[in-house]
């Protein structure tokens, strides 16, 4: 290699080897996913008051545009390291994007299983383009989870979904990576959950530095389903989820016990918000943060918002209250909604003094 300065940022296997269960033969299948800003925001600090601030941790800066590679990084390295062949996921979209990347960088053949028809274009083009096998199917996320699981049981191919722990051990480097740069733990964390790995992850992160001494405090766990893919909030699995967050339209999360566990755990909350309310927070997140998350990663906004006006944070005299966010995947991985959503631009003659009437200059 070129450029190996010792400075240099080498993903997050490397940056927190210490915490993850590899070892020097683990080879680093790495895009240097991970170190992903924290970015403050000043417009949601404001709507709360004072002494609040909020944070976006910007999990979109990935390098397919989402939190997975944070776990895949890890689950593919394993893979490698054990001489698996193949990998398969059900997905989504995110997780099929990211299996797709690193199964390119490691010379391993991907198969994913999708819903037919509810998938957002840049997912699918990602996993196309990377050359997985895409396979979708006429049933949901829940049907092709079940699929890839009895699939990877019974035959030689690795499960790359959250329930491989890898994932999970990958993705917990969120939580340290909040923690390093605040400088503590935040008081509280708000996330979206759909297969609910990503809270059990960020859950564990917490615990594990925080019994490192590595942070002071732990935060209460605020996680945000989508109303009409909500099972855990209503206590049984939906049939048929539906949201326009397509990324968290699941009906039964494999990680549901693990995700009561934090919450419980963290003295936290799961509760959901409408798809009106995550589109409210996703314009707002656009317009007024100038971030472009996409519709599931806006949840966390729309759960903040809710939280909010309900009363939920209260104000400790002397104290600053920290709040961070997740922000999951990136707003261009669904370029469609954000199309939906807005006011298509003006069409009009190619004149100078047409545009300027137009643009609102004058
Ligand atoms: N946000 C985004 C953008 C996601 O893609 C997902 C999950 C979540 C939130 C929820 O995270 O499942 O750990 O609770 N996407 C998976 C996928 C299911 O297949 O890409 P979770």
């Amino acid at each position: 290699m070129i450029l190996n300065s010792k400075k240099a940022y080498k993903g997050v296997i490397e940056r927190y080897k210490k915490f993850l269960p590899v070892s020097k033969k683990t080879p680093r299948i790495t895009l240097l996913e991970g170190n992903t800003p924290l970015i403050y925001s000043p417009s949601l600090s404001k709507r709360l008051g004072k002494s609040f601030e909020v944070y976006l941790k910007y999990e979109g800066l990935n390098p397919t545009g989402s939190f997975k590679d944070r776990g895949m990084t890890v689950a593919m390295a394993k893979a490698v390291e054990n001489k698996m062949k193949a990998v398969i996921c059900a997905s989504t979209g995110n997780t099929s994007a990211s299996a797709a990347a690193y199964s390119a960088r490691a010379g391993m053949k991907c198969v994913v299983v999708i819903p037919e028809g509810a998938i957002a274009l840049g997912k699918l083009a990602q996993a196309l383009i990377h050359n997985a096998k895409v396979v979708a199917i006429k049933g949901n996320f829940d049907h092709a989870l079940d699929i890839v699981k009895e699939i990877s049981t019974n035959y030689p191919v690795t499960l790359v979904n959250s329930i491989n722990p890898y994932r999970i051990e990958g993705q917990k480097t969120a939580a340290f990576e909040i923690c390093d740069y605040l400088g503590c733990s935040p008081d509280f964390h708000i996330l979206p959950v759909g297969n609910a790995g990503n809270i059990t992850a960020y859950w564990k992160g917490y615990k594990e530095y925080y019994s490192q001494k590595k942070s002071s405090c732990l935060p209460q766990m605020l996680g945000f389903q989508a109303k009409g893919a909500s099972p855990i909030v209503r206590g049984k699995p939906f049939k048929n989820p539906e949201t326009l967050a397509t990324a968290i339209r699941i009906g039964n999360p494999a990680s549901w016990e693990k995700a009561v566990e934090a919450k419980d755990e963290s003295k936290g909350l799961i509760d959901s918000v409408t798809d009106n309310q995550i589109i409210s927070a996703y314009k707002i997140l656009a317009k007024q943060e100038g971030v472009f998350a996409e519709p599931a990663s806006a949840a966390s906004i729309a759960g903040l918002l809710k939280l909010n006006k309900k009363g939920f944070f209260k104000k400790i005299k002397g104290k600053r209250t920290i709040i961070t966010c997740t922000l999951t995947g990136h707003g261009l991985k669904d370029p469609q909604i954000a199309i939906n959503n807005i006011k298509r631009p003006p069409v009009i003659k190619p004149s100078t003094k047409e545009v300027l009437k137009v643009s609102g200059i004058i």
